[in-house]
């Protein structure tokens, strides 16, 4: 190979190479993996049940508050009471959506109402914080 084909095979190389780059980091994910966190949000936060109605009734679960605390919160419904757990999928980090399961629309992990892992690739459990009931207020602890 010549002076002048070596380096317009390296120039080549390193373009495919960008390309590829950024072809790699687009796969697999449509959702921002790096959500933002809950570090921003100190002590608790209520949520009025009459806000959301359909969680009076066991199994159910509803996605909360992602404008106030930076991303979702996972709040659910089981036989062993309410759960409030991180929206954050333990595998990368997309936004794990509510539902009859809890899935994470990028690799296709599930997960428990009660935040367990039911469905790899993640390994991990949601994570979960303190909630408790008063009347119609349900307040999740942060702290
Ligand atoms: S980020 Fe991969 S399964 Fe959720």
């Amino acid at each position: 190979m010549n002076k002048q084909n070596r380096r317009h095979f390296l120039v080549t190389a390193s373009r495919l190479g960008v390309v590829g780059l950024f072809t790699l980091t687009g796969i697999g994910c449509s959702e921002d993996p790096v959500s933002p966190d809950y570090s921003g949000v100190s002590g608790t936060f209520d949520i009025d049940l009459a806000d959301y109605p359909a969680l009076e009734q066991e199994d159910t679960s509803a996605s909360i508050g992602g404008s106030q605390l930076g991303r979702p919160l996972i709040v659910t419904h089981t036989s062993s009471g309410f759960h409030a757990l991180d929206s954050f999928c333990t595998h990368q980090g997309c936004t794990v959506h509510a539902g009859a399961t809890l899935d994470c629309p990028c690799h296709g992990s599930h997960f428990s109402l009660t935040g367990d892992v039911t469905h790899g690739p993640a390994t991990k459990d949601l994570r979960s914080f303190p909630i408790t009931r008063d009347g119609d207020i349900l307040t999740v602890n942060f702290e």
